[in-house]
């Protein structure tokens, strides 16, 4: 298949409409099978769940081109099994795993023009996402749902080379104990918009969450899961119940264990201890790990001594050996690199 004519190099991360996208429909208790489809638009009612009372949740995965040539996708099951979670959560109904994985796979494969050339560092971002589509009034969910996967192709994260980022502490919670922070929930962003836009016109990159019941944990930022590296050269992340479970650092932290031979460690890390570590980066689909220089209290500057221009060096050890897993220059343990072509 020809691929597309464009500036792989260049692209940033937008929406670029490509051919086909997945769409299925629940009604009367039950999925249809779901078709590709070239109709970019949605025609739902006015009064639909999702317009009414945000009931909607999303996954983000990629698909890219292997050293050998291969069209490959990374873990699409596990982010199958989160969305399940996250319908759960939002009665909204599960589209089942299998048939997630199967949809996603058909969606790139029909837009395999625009999956980037090895070594451009562009990838086709693919985003599945699901919503309430009939009629709410009285605050319940919707009977109907559409279930839609589309493609957009993306530049390479570190286009102007790798810059370690600078976060503060935010002074707004992200998730409430027991509430949605571990699910992709279209209202966890939706309310973390006005933080992020403050965050940025004063400078810094992101927020850093604090867990909101006690405001000591370290939680996550609006996107990314916390990778911290101890002086010691251990592998520590946030242990919370109301962080979103990234498939990015949970593959680290195997990396870092069965790869690196690091001794890893999932448990509470208090702010208070931010300023003993060497490293930070934030891991998620987008940037696998950007690194973290500084986190900014409140006018006090913790800075990451390892980290503060660019990856520090076991961060970077981390980055090159997943991405390494991912590209195929590198032998990925079962089941993590699912083949389309
Ligand atoms: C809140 C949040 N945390 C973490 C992540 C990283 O998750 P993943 O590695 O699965 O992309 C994301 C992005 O999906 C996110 O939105």
């Amino acid at each position: 298949m020809e691929k597309k004519n464009i500036d792989w190099a260049n692209l940033g991360f937008g929406y670029c409409k490509t051919d086909k996208r997945f769409v299925a429909n629940y009604k009367d208790g039950a999925w249809d099978e779901g078709v590709l489809t070239e109709d970019d638009k949605v025609v739902i009612s006015e009064c639909a769940g999702v317009l009414q009372y945000a009931q909607t949740c999303f996954e983000g995965l990629k698909a890219y081109t292997t050293e050998d040539g291969r069209i490959v996708t990374f873990r699409p099951d596990l982010n199958a099994s989160r969305m399940a979670d996250s319908c759960r959560k939002l009665e909204m109904p599960v589209f089942p795993e299998d048939k997630f994985v199967e949809a996603v796979k058909e969606t790139i494969k029909a837009n395999v023009a625009y999956v980037p050339p090895y070594g451009s560092g562009a990838t086709l971002y693919v985003r599945p996402y699901m919503f309430g589509s009939s009629p709410v009034i009285g605050v319940k969910p919707a009977q109907e749902y559409q279930f839609r996967i589309f493609t957009t192709p993306v530049g390479p994260y570190f286009k102007g080379g790798v810059k370690s980022l600078t976060i503060r502490i935010s002074d707004m919670d992200r998730a409430a104990p027991h509430g949605t922070g571990h699910i992709k929930a279209g209202l966890n962003y939706a309310m973390s918009l006005s933080n992020i836009v403050e965050a940025h016109n004063l400078g810094f990159d992101e927020n850093m969450y604090l867990d909101s019941a006690t405001r000591t944990y370290v939680e996550e930022t609006g996107g990314a899961n916390f990778l911290f590296v101890t002086k010691d050269g251990k592998v520590v992340t946030p242990d919370s119940e109301t962080i979103l479970p990234s498939i990015t650092r949970r593959s680290l932290m195997i990396v870092a264990k069965e790869y690196l031979g690091l001794e890893v460690e999932q448990r509470k890390v208090t702010k208070d201890e931010l300023k003993d570590f060497a490293e930070c980066g934030l891991c998620g689909t987008a940037a696998v790990i950007s690194p973290v220089g500084k986190v900014v209290d409140h006018g006090t500057e913790i800075i990451f001594k390892d980290s503060e221009k660019e990856m520090g060096p076991i961060t970077k050890k981390l980055y090159d050996t997943l991405t390494g897993i991912q590209m195929g220059r590198i032998e990925a343990p079962q089941g993590w690199i699912q083949e389309i072509l």
